[in-house]
């Protein structure tokens, strides 16, 4: 099993580059599948949620060429089968993705229920559900598989209206409509800059999509996509987490690489609690100093704050002076992590979406797991902020989202490694990173 083990306490400086968007990632990788022909995509993290789309593609037939670290040549015009019913399906959530693109492609898909980061009760996918049928499909959903089928061979264009601004769902019917005869109009998507990234990814290999972006999506269905190439949007969540992180222990980073508009709500609450942000054209100085001052924060679909950064501010909070109020208003509950922040000395109430935060003079290190990718990230940040040692157990689940991220910290002084701990009794401990 691997561990990160950090000596907090330290403040950081130097220089941070972020990778390519994650959410992209996993949407644009599913969505080569309707492409006939090589689509060269740049700017790919190198993570386990991407490693493992990869090698689902190319298990259903597809060829994959590494060209370099972050670009890689897919092709999928040799897939034949519209069955993923596999058990690496059940992994990871973007999987559902494949349901979309193979629907739009064969008129048909067969693919096993998404797995991913548990909040609650089941990640539902009626708003997905809704869309295909909208679109002219029968859906099933049993033994764990969904299966799609266009009732004429080939979907047909609809106006559909989300009943709640779904990422996955905005994506996966605007897969399956590429293909669709007519035009489909999705009303109150969500608007996330990785929907827009897809939108410009499916038109540079030949889709006609408009709207991306705003709540209303206008997919006018095309007959094939040609190949080409598109490299993805740098990684606002990633960015988020490197910024929470110098906010909580200090110091200075320059973050390179992103797009500053993408930004917006979380450098404007980092503002607000006293943390010092410079804008360049596609980098930004953040700097804290000074104490932290408390902020009250709802999270809300883009451009609203993002539930992905809520973990890691949180835990910032905890260090604040005076009482912080977070509500999750994306997800029914997003706080299994805050046992693991209250083993360091953190003080915070949850009171179903609301989270009670009364700051705390330090941290302190502690043996803490990470529930999942982002409460991981939390993990990571409470231990670069704390007094003493921290172990995190989990890392696999950080691993999913955050390329080199020991790499990346260890280069701007925070002191982390990665060891191994042997399954049996953990009595040697072997350095990795
Ligand atoms: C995506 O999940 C992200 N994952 C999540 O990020 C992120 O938290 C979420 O969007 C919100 O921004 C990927 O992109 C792979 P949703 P997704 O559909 O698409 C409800 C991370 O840390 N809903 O926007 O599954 C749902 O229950 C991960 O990178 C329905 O009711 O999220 C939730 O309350 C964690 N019916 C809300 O909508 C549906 O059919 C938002 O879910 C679908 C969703």
């Amino acid at each position: 099993m691997t561990k990160y083990i950090i000596k907090g306490g330290r403040p950081l400086y130097g220089t941070v580059e972020i990778s390519g968007a994650k959410n992209a990632a996993v949407a644009i990788i599913p969505a080569a599948m309707l492409v006939d022909g090589v689509c060269r995509i740049e700017n790919i993290p190198q993570i386990s949620d991407v490693t493992m789309l990869l090698n689902i593609l190319r298990r259903l037939g597809a060829r994959v060429r590494t060209v370099d670290r972050h670009t890689m040549d897919i092709d999928c015009s040799g897939v034949r089968t519209f069955k993923a019913d596999f058990d690496i399906m059940t992994k990871i959530r973007a999987s559902y993705y494949l349901i979309g693109a193979l629907l739009g492609r064969f008129g048909k898909a067969k693919v096993a229920m998404p797995g991913g980061c548990n909040f609650g009760a089941v990640r539902p996918i009626d708003q997905h559900v809704k869309g295909f049928i909208a679109m002219g499909a029968d859906v099933e959903v049993k033994n764990g598989l969904v299966s799609a089928t266009a009732r004429d061979g080939r979907l047909h264009g609809a106006d559909i209206y989300l009943d709640v601004a779904s990422v996955g769902a905005t994506i996966n019917i605007m897969l399956a409509a590429v293909f669709a005869r007519g035009v489909t109009r999705i009303e109150n998507v969500a608007r996330e800059p990785h929907i827009v990234d897809v939108a410009n990814f499916l038109n540079a290999m030949g889709a006609d999509i408009r709207g991306a972006g705003t709540n209303v999506i206008k997919i006018r269905g095309v007959d094939r996509l040609n190949g080409g190439s598109y490299a993805l949007i740098p990684d606002q969540i990633e960015a988020g987490t490197y910024m929470a992180a110098v906010a909580g222990a200090g110091g200075s980073l320059l973050i390179k690489n992103i797009i500053p508009k993408h930004m917006d709500c979380i450098t404007g609450k980092l503002e607000e609690m006293g943390v010092h942000v410079e804008e360049g054209e596609d980098e930004m100085l953040v700097s804290r100093s000074g104490s932290l001052r408390r902020i009250n924060l709802k999270t809300l679909p883009y451009p609203g704050f993002p539930t992905d950064m809520q973990p890691q501010m949180a835990t910032v909070l905890c260090l604040a002076r005076g009482t912080s109020v977070i509500t999750e208003g994306v997800w029914d509950t997003r706080y299994k992590y805050v046992d693991e922040l209250m083993k360091m000395g953190a003080s915070i109430t949850v009171d179903g979406r609301k989270a009670i935060i009364e700051g705390v003079g330090e941290l302190t290190g502690a043996n803490v797991k990470a529930w999942d990718l982002r409460a991981g990230a939390a993990m990571v940040i409470a231990g670069l902020c704390a007094q003493g040692t921290t172990e995190i157990e989990g890392v696999n689940y950080i691993e999913r989202g955050y390329e080199d991220l020991v790499e990346k910290l260890r280069a701007v002084g925070a002191d982390i490694e990665s060891v191994e701990i042997p399954e049996n009794d953990g009595a040697e401990i072997v350095k990795i990173g």
